[in-house]
């Protein structure tokens, strides 16, 4: 098979995102063995069925990208024990059918969740409540293993870069069997 190819979700619009940081992390592990792409969605409006179709530009946009991946890498923040209303949203875009004849876009593809927080969840309440999700629209979710880092603040540089120092090798573990998971389905 040709080298898969990911589609990252960063569920976080801050410039700064430790997540978004932790996604960039994944992209240079796996540079030779996956193509590697972060989804932008931050042009994506709220659902409004009003304006559902025909769907706006960004969304067709999004939809296209997720058709076109052979897995979904989610990097989720916590949000007050959940994963954040930005990712919500974009999920409920993407959970609903392009048209009369074309089904959900996200159905049958390989997901992995990651997620960094400041505290000691490490996202472990997010990612549980995002597996219920996408597993009622049907993706395919590697449950093990899935990355939660705590304490994201320990693992800072001065400039507030994360350095990932403990967390990398769990980082790259996750890469590789992601991309054996995608590979034994194709
Ligand atoms: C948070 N944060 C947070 N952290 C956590 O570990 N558990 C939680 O339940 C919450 N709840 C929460 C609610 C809201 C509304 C905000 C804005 C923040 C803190 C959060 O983990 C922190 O801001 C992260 O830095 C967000 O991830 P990114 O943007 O750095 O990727």
């Amino acid at each position: 098979m040709r080298k898969p190819k990911i589609i990252a979700i960063v569920g976080s619009l801050r410039k700064d995102s430790y997540n978004r940081q932790l996604a960039m992390a994944a992209n240079e592990m796996v540079q030779d063995s996956a193509e590697f792409e972060l989804l932008d969605f931050a042009d994506v409006p709220l659902m409004n069925q009003d304006i559902e179709f025909p769907a706006p530009e960004s969304v067709k946009r999004v939809r296209e990208k997720i058709k076109a991946a052979d897995g979904i890498w989610f990097f989720t923040p916590e949000h007050n024990h959940f994963f954040p209303g930005v990712l919500k949203n974009l999920i409920d875009w993407l959970s609903r059918p392009v048209s009369k004849v074309e089904p959900q876009v996200l159905a049958g593809k390989p997901a992995a969740i990651s997620g960094i927080s400041p505290g000691m969840s490490g996202t472990v309440l997010a990612q549980d409540h995002l597996v219920t999700l996408i597993s009622l629209l049907n993706m395919d979710v590697m449950n093990s293993p899935r990355l939660t880092i705590p304490t994201a603040g320990q693992q800072l540089n001065e400039d507030g870069k994360l350095l990932l120092t403990s967390s990398a090798p769990y980082l790259e573990k996750q890469a590789q069997a992601f991309i054996n998971y995608i590979m034994d389905r194709n």
